[in-house]
């Protein structure tokens, strides 16, 4: 895949606040979703580069294209090592990720047999999940993060000031957007109406994708969920594992809102 100055992909670990990081980079690019871009869906607007569902010719789309991706770092496409192109990395607590990640599976209509939570701390614990292990997806970004020209992002920080973030994503990719516009943006990307935005809410999947008559994509969008679905045993073990592999690294994560 050839790669622009101007492209922008959008990395994250599933269930890391993914589709909010889309409408978000698509508000900032597309003059908060109006002139003419309004009838679009978030996959449209950034699409993802390994689950190209409407089958997008991507090298005929104009610049600046933006790109959602769940790849490792050794997967991405060759360019964006040299610098060609933009990473925004979101980052959430894996706590939150993996409860989040239990209540998705439930509603992928490919997954045939029920997985219990203890069952499925086991296989997110080792990785034996959609996208691979968290602890190599963020060790591997993270210790690679000087290869590529990264902005390193994380969902707590977007839901304790989404203003804040929101400025600093658009200093990153050099767009200057003025208070109101900024307003737009934020407004548009709150969790409530996002929930509501059809185009930006996942419904538009069909139901052999997603089947969202068993609960919602965007479920709770709250920070510390982990507390109500862990118990302290598990809470302990995964301090423990967490320790072991990915401690000696200094991500500031953020457990509880
Ligand atoms: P929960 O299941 O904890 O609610 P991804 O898009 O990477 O799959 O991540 C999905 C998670 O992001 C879900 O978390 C979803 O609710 C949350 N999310 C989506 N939009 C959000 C928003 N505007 N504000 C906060 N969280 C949001």
């Amino acid at each position: 895949m050839k790669i622009r100055d101007s492209d922008v992909f959008l990395v994250t670990y599933p269930k890391s606040g993914t589709v909010w990081s889309q409408q978000i980079l698509s508000l900032i690019f597309n003059e908060g979703h109006r002139n003419g871009t309004e009838n679009i869906d978030n996959m449209t607007r950034v699409p993802w580069i390994e689950y190209n569902i409407h089958n997008m010719d991507f090298s005929s789309r104009p610049s600046p294209r933006l790109f959602s991706t769940h790849l490792p770092y050794y997967l991405m496409p060759r360019d964006l090592r040299f610098r060609t192109g933009k990473i925004i990395y979101v980052c959430r607590n894996p706590k939150d990720v993996m409860v989040s990640f239990y209540h998705f599976y439930k509603l992928n209509p490919r997954i045939k047999h029920t997985i219990n939570w203890e069952k499925f701390i086991d296989l997110y614990m080792s990785g034996k999940v959609l996208g691979g292990s968290w602890f190599n997806h963020v060790r591997g970004w993270y210790t690679h993060k000087e290869d590529f020209s990264i902005l390193f992002m994380t969902y707590e920080e977007m839901k304790k000031d989404l203003r804040s973030a929101v400025q600093k994503i658009c200093k990153f990719v050099d767009i200057n957007l003025n208070e109101e516009a900024i307003d737009t943006v934020v407004e548009k990307a709150t969790f409530k109406n996002m929930k509501q935005d059809p185009l930006a809410n996942y419904k538009f999947l069909s139901y052999d994708l997603l089947d969202q008559s068993k609960g919602e994509f965007l479920r709770k969008g709250i920070v510390g969920d982990w507390k109500n679905t862990m118990t302290v045993a598990q809470s302990e073990n995964f301090d423990k594992v967490y320790k072991e592999k990915i401690g000696d690294l200094p991500i500031k994560i953020v457990w509880h809102s």
